[in-house]
């Protein structure tokens, strides 16, 4: 089954409560944060005591997306703030780096997450599968939310779909800018098992009916 993680990047950042209670009761299955420090990504968002402050209220699991440079600084302090899926960016750091912090997040019992920009290729996550609980495939640069979705990162998408099936079976492939329902079937049939939706979802009217028509 297709799991749905609405991103708290489109809610209301003065009603982020209530924004992930609706999150909640519509039937998602995790909260996604967009962490970004204005060096990896142009943009600046949240840190980590809003994380901490959103674990306090959210029913569901964080799904914490660091969009920093040299991540392992603040794996600590982002897994003790309540991120249950922590990931990092392999671009943001030297392998070894993120090596460390990979393994770092699992000794710290949480779920360890390596993600890949539209412009890196698929080979370049390829050693750390057995060190990642998830993989983000970014079908925008990241960043913004609103942005078109890249259909060219669906051969990529097959691509670690075939050697997560070989090599990590119990790895999650995640995918993250631009879903909506029609670029989320898409990214189901080119093997993706988490979907990440921010506009759309806090668009659409009825957002039970949008969660179960993305997850079909
Ligand atoms: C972008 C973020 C995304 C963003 C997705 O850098 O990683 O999680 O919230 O937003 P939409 O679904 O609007 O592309
Ligand atoms: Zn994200």
């Amino acid at each position: 089954m297709t799991l749905i993680a609405p991103s708290i990047l489109s809610a209301d950042f003065a009603n982020l409560e209530r924004d992930i209670r609706l999150i909640a009761a519509s039937g998602a299955d995790l909260v996604h944060v967009d962490v970004m420090d204005g060096l990896f990504v142009p943009n600046i968002t949240i840190g980590i005591p809003v994380v901490r402050a959103l674990k306090k209220v959210s029913p569901l699991p964080l799904d914490v997306h660091l969009m920093i440079d040299r991540p392992l600084r603040y794996v600590d302090a982002f897994c003790q703030a309540g991120a249950d899926y922590l990931t990092l960016h392999v671009e943001a750091d030297e392998p070894e780096n993120t090596l460390t912090a990979l393994r770092r997040i699992r000794e710290l019992g949480k779920k360890s997450g390596l993600s890949l920009k539209p412009g890196t290729p698929a080979e370049a996550v390829r050693p750390f599968l057995p060190e990642s609980d998830l993989v983000l495939v970014m079908t925008v640069e990241p960043g913004f939310g609103g942005q078109a979705f890249m259909a060219g990162q669906m051969e990529k998408l097959r691509t670690l779909r075939a050697w997560r099936d070989l090599e990590c079976p119990k790895c999650l492939l995640e995918v993250d800018g631009g879903v909506d329902l029609v670029t989320g079937p898409l990214c189901r049939e080119n093997g993706a098992q988490v979907l990440v939706t921010g506009s759309a979802y806090f668009r659409a009217e009825d957002k039970n009916v949008f969660v179960k028509q993305l997850r079909q």
